[in-house]
């Protein structure tokens, strides 16, 4: 059994500007699947279960504040974003005493998992270090700290791409950013860090050889898969930690028995919930929080936004976009149309090219249609608007604002009336 630690205290740090990003969203909000990578690394410390966590924002601080609302974590400000070393120092503050462990995390590495990082900690727990890092190998290192080891192979430092020489450039071993420390040990070594020469920034990365010097013990785990440790500092690489990731989601509904006839055109937002036997035909965008049940028929070609829910044995798509509706079991909904702001029972079908007009340039209306209700191509709903059950409408009709077309009855034309049959003697 891994030797388990008590008392540990987790340090995210979200302070950062992002400035490679070159956006006005604060880095560790953009997206990764329609999730916000801060968000991964949350999630990744509740599997953890520290005694105390603690994010650092600084940078967009009142968007990365709202974004924590709710999220079991204490958020200290750095005022000054002087750099790694000070973003922890911020949050030790906030630690009275000096025992247990702290685990330091990037909010811009959400492909990290809880798995690697449990290996991290146990691996600190049995040898009793003052560091225990988590190292990478890469073919192309660029931009990240260069792990630096002295002649008995022993971690005696790292070199940060911005100070390091050609020859510390050349190691392919680099830093995650992931560390844990013993407590104590890392308050001595921030009362010594300098600032960089170079860039006037306090590094976190120079406790190591701040440790070494003094005969600390510095310990480092291996990561096997280096994509995991994938600092997000572009949008280049926003780019390739989403279709990880998205991978990794697709993957996860396959093995619960979704089928996906395209994977790489399959934008499937983090979280969304889709029942067994419904496959996913191409080029599908569904973003988050979209709830669709077993054995439908999804796509080519469809978004399915917000707060949409379909029930079992729909049939969506081609060209459709559905936004903050629910769709009841066995609809059809099955050449181009807009659904917005509705409520579908069952077994109702939507004709081609039909769509509910839910915004009158001021509010959105509902638009309600009751089980087995047909509603004929080219059909206008505008909301607010109800169709009663097994009601039909004719092809090409309007049906105008407030309407309520009768169960069982059919209306046709611009504005909808309702049909009246012609006895022919
Ligand atoms: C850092 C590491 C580098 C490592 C790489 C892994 C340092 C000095 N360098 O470099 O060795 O290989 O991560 O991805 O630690 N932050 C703050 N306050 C600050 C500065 C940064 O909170 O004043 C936060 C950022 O929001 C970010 C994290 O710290 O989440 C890392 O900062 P970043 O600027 O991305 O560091 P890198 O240059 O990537
Ligand atoms: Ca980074």
């Amino acid at each position: 059994m891994p030797k388990k630690l008590t008392n540990l205290t987790v340090i995210i740090l979200a302070a950062g500007e992002g400035k490679r990003m070159k956006s006005a969203l604060p880095k560790v909000l953009h997206p990764v699947c329609a999730r916000p990578m801060l968000g991964y690394v949350l999630d990744l410390v509740k599997q953890l279960k520290p005694k105390k966590t603690i994010t650092v924002v600084g940078h967009g601080r009142h968007q990365v504040e709202e974004f924590l609302r709710g999220a079991r974590t204490l958020v200290v400000r750095q005022k000054k974003l002087l750099g790694t070393a000070d973003a922890v120092k911020q949050a030790l503050a906030r630690l009275s005493g000096s025992s247990g462990t702290v685990l330091v995390l990037y909010g811009d590495t959400p492909l990290l998992k809880a798995g690697t990082v449990e290996q991290l900690l146990d691996a600190h727990a049995k040898s009793r270090a003052d560091i225990t890092l988590l190292t990478a190998r890469m073919d192309k290192p660029a931009g990240y700290g260069r792990i630096l080891r002295d002649k008995y192979g022993s971690i005696c430092g790292i070199a940060e791409e911005k100070d390091a020489d050609d020859f510390q450039k050349e190691t392919k071993e680099i830093n995650t950013g992931i560390m844990c420390f013993n407590t104590r040990s890392l308050k001595e070594a921030l009362k010594l860090i300098k600032p960089s020469p170079r860039t006037k920034e306090y590094y976190l990365t120079d406790a190591i050889s701040i440790l070494y010097r003094r005969g600390g013990i510095i310990e480092g785990v291996v990561l096997e898969d280096a994509q995991e440790a994938m600092g997000i500092n572009s949008r280049k690489e926003l780019s390739v930690a989403s279709s990880l990731m998205q991978g990794r989601i697709n993957d996860g509904l396959m093995e619960r028995g979704v089928t996906i006839v395209h994977p790489p055109s399959a934008c499937i937002a983090y979280g969304t919930r889709i029942g067994r036997d419904t496959v996913i035909y191409p080029f599908t965008v569904i973003e988050r929080g979209v709830k669709i049940g077993n054995r439908c028929s999804i796509g080519p070609f469809i978004h399915l936004r917000e707060g949409t829910t379909l029930g079992n044995e729909v049939v969506a798509g081609n060209f459709l976009e559905v936004v903050r509706s629910s769709v009841g079991a066995k609809s059809f909904i099955k050449h181009f149309s807009y659904i917005g702001d509705s409520r579908l029972g069952r077994s109702v079908n939507i004709g081609a090219g039909s769509v509910t007009a839910n915004f009158d340039g001021l509010k959105k209306g509902n638009t309600v249609i009751g089980d087995n209700a047909f509603i004929g191509s080219d059909t206008v709903l505008v909301a607010p608007v109800k169709i009663g059950a097994r009601a039909k409408t004719g092809a090409g009709c309007v049906v105008t604002r407030g309407k309520q077309v009768p169960p069982g009855s059919t209306v046709i034309g611009i504005p909808a009336r309702p049909l009246v049959k012609k006895h022919t003697r």
